[in-house]
C-alpha cells in the first residue's frame, strides 16, 4: 500500500517563533511513523522557519497559495520560484476560503496550478461543494466542473506532482464532517475523472480520522483546526500510519 499523506493547513495561524516551537515538537512526535508522508502549510511569514526547523525530518513544507507568474506587478502576491528558493516543495491551491473570501475562480486556480507545477513544485488542489449546492443536488456537477478545470491545467508529465483534496465547504471548520460514505462517494467520482491521490478535508479530528482514512479512495487528509496542536495532528498521522500498514 502506498504511503498516506497528511497535510496540516495552518491558515492564518502561527508566527515564526511559534513555528519553531511547534516544529521541534512535531518532528519528535511523527519522525518514528512509517507509511505516512507529513506536510505542513504555514503562512508565508513562517515558511522559512518551518523549512529550517523541519530540515532532515521528512516533514515537508507547502505554502497555502502561489501566483502563476514568476514575477511582476502583482502587489501582495508570491510566486512559486520564490517559494522554491526557500526550500518549500509545494503549495495548496484553490482552497475554499480562497474561492469564497478572495474571489478565486476555476480559471484563476487553474493558472496558479500550472504556475506552481511549472516551477517544479507539487500542488494540493482543493475542490468541494457548498451546503447549498449539496442540498440542490449539484454536488456531482460542481465536482466535475472543478476537477475538469484542474485537469486542464496539468501537463501529463506533471500529473505525478498533483494531489486533489476533496473538502466539502459545509464541513470545513464546522465540526460537521462528511460521513465516510459521503467522502468515499465523492472520492470515487473524482477518481473516475482524474486518477491522482485524493485527500479528504473538513473537520478531520483524531476520533474520526481512522474511519475516513479506511475508505478505499481516501489516500490521506487535509487537516485545518486539528493540525494546530501537536497532539491532535500527531494522532491523525498515527491513524494514517495504521491505515497504511
Ligand atoms: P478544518 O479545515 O479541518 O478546520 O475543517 C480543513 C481545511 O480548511 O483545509
Amino acid at each position: 500500500m502506498p504511503a498516506m499523506l497528511i497535510a496540516g493547513n495552518w491558515k492564518m495561524h502561527k508566527t515564526a517563533a511559534e513555528t519553531i516551537e511547534f516544529g521541534t515538537a512535531l518532528r519528535r512526535a511523527v519522525e518514528p511513523l512509517e507509511g505516512v508522508d507529513v506536510v505542513v502549510c504555514p503562512p508565508y511569514t513562517s515558511l522559512d522557519e518551518a523549512v529550517r526547523v523541519l530540515a532532515g525530518s521528512g516533514i515537508e513544507v507547502f505554502a497555502q497559495n502561489a501566483h502563476w507568474e514568476k514575477e511582476g506587478a502583482f502587489t501582495g502576491e508570491i510566486s512559486a520560484p520564490m517559494l522554491a528558493e526557500l526550500g518549500v516543495v509545494g503549495s495548496l491551491v484553490a482552497h475554499s476560503e480562497r474561492r469564497q473570501l478572495f474571489a478565486e475562480t476555476d480559471e484563476s486556480s487553474a493558472r496558479r496550478i500550472a504556475g506552481v507545477l511549472d516551477a517544479g513544485l507539487r500542488v494540493i488542489a482543493c475542490v468541494g461543494e457548498t451546503e447549498q449546492e449539496r442540498e440542490a443536488g449539484e454536488t456531482e456537477a460542481v465536482l466535475r466542473r472543478q476537477v475538469e478545470a484542474i485537469r486542464g491545467a496539468v501537463e501529463d508529465d506533471d500529473v505525478h506532482r498533483l494531489t486533489i483534496a476533496y473538502e466539502p465547504v459545509w464541513a470545513i471548520g464546522t465540526g460537521r464532517t462528511a460521513t465516510p460514505e459521503q467522502a468515499e462517494e465523492a472520492h470515487a467520482l473524482i477518481r473516475s475523472l482524474f486518477d491522482v491521490p485524493l485527500l479528504y478535508g473538513g473537520s478531520v479530528k483524531e476520533d474520526n480520522a481512522a474511519e475516513l482514512l479506511s475508505q478505499p479512495d481516501v489516500d490521506g487528509a487535509l487537516v485545518g483546526g486539528a493540525s494546530l496542536e501537536v497532539e491532535s495532528f500527531a494522532a491523525i498521522c498515527e491513524a494514517a500510519a495504521a491505515a497504511a500498514a
